[in-house]
Order: C-alpha cells, then sequence, then structure tokens
C-alpha cells in the first residue's frame, strides 16, 4: 500500500552538505518528497519527539546532538514508504550498517547516524504530525 513516513537528516549529514545525495537516494528508490522543511530543533521539539527514549541512558546525548545544527524534516511517500526508507538508512549503528546504505555511506557514530525514520505506520503518523501541519504536506 502507499504509506507515509517521516525522515529526518541529521545535522552531521547537513554539515557534511550530504542533503541532496541523501534525497535523491530516496528519488531513486522511488519515493516522493511531499513535504520539506530545514529547521534548528530547540532542545524541548527534539526532546518531545524523542520522548519514548527518556529514560534511556542515551537520551540527554540524543538531544544535544539533533540540537547541534540544522536538520531537514520530509515526509516521504510511496509503496511501502516505512520499510523502503529502513532499508535505505541501513542499521541505526553505522558499524553494523550493510554496505551501499546511507548510515554506511555518511555515518559515524550512533548519536551521529545522518538519518531518522520512523519504525512503524503508527510512530508515521506521530511523527509527521509533530512536525507538520495537513496544509504543509502536498500530496502528488
Ligand atoms: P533514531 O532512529 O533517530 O532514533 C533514536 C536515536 O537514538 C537513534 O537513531 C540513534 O541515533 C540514537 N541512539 C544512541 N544510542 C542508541 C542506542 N544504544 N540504541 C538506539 N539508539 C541509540
Amino acid at each position: 500500500a502507499t504509506e507515509r513516513t517521516l525522515s529526518i537528516i541529521k545535522p552531521d549529514a547537513v554539515a557534511k552538505n550530504a542533503i541532496g545525495e541523501i534525497i535523491a537516494r530516496f528519488e531513486k528508490a522511488g519515493l516522493k518528497v511531499v513535504a520539506a522543511k530545514m529547521m534548528h530543533l530547540s532542545e524541548e521539539k527534539a526532546g518531545g519527539f524523542y520522548a519514548e527514549h527518556k529514560e534511556r541512558p542515551f537520551f540527554k546525548d540524543l538531544v544535544g546532538f539533533m540540537t547541534s545544527g540544522p536538520v531537514v524534516v520530509q515526509v516521504l511517500e510511496g509503496e511501502g514508504a516505512i520499510a523502503k526508507n529502513r532499508e535505505l538508512m541501513g542499521a541505526t549503528n553505522p558499524k553494523e550498517a550493510a554496505p551501499g546504505t546511507i548510515r554506511a555511506d555518511f555515518a559515524e557514530t550512533i548519536d551521529a547516524n545522518a538519518v531518522h525514520g520512523s519504525d512503524s505506520p503508527e510512530s508515521a503518523e506521530r511523527e509527521i504530525s509533530y512536525f507538520f501541519g495537513n496544509d504543509e504536506i502536498c500530496p502528488r
């Protein structure tokens, strides 16, 4: 089925000037960008986004990293978009990411891991509405 997923190009990948290369991978895989914006997240916005990780030992570092520079937040649309995006990204830890995936090619550490992608239809819905109003999404 056609799905939507939330993608974030994280501060490390923005700093590497890799926005275009990463979006090109989504487009070449048949995913369409139906919403996009660049933002510098506040601690509150980043912490709320990752609220499910609040009790994890890496939470503070994660929020620190995600607020360290601008990010590009996008909604990707396509057949099986959630799984397709996760395949393109590779494993969360870049050291375990399969060759040719975004994290294998652009990421260094588990925190600075280049991209985020929704992990289920439920989180996709929550994450998309966390960043975008309906009037900011452009069906195409
Ligand atoms: P992301 O998909 O954005 O979701 C949560 C992020 O926490 C994850 O990518 C990693 O960048 C970061 N993180 C840091 N340490 C861990 C860990 N031990 N397990 C999972 N995620 C971690």
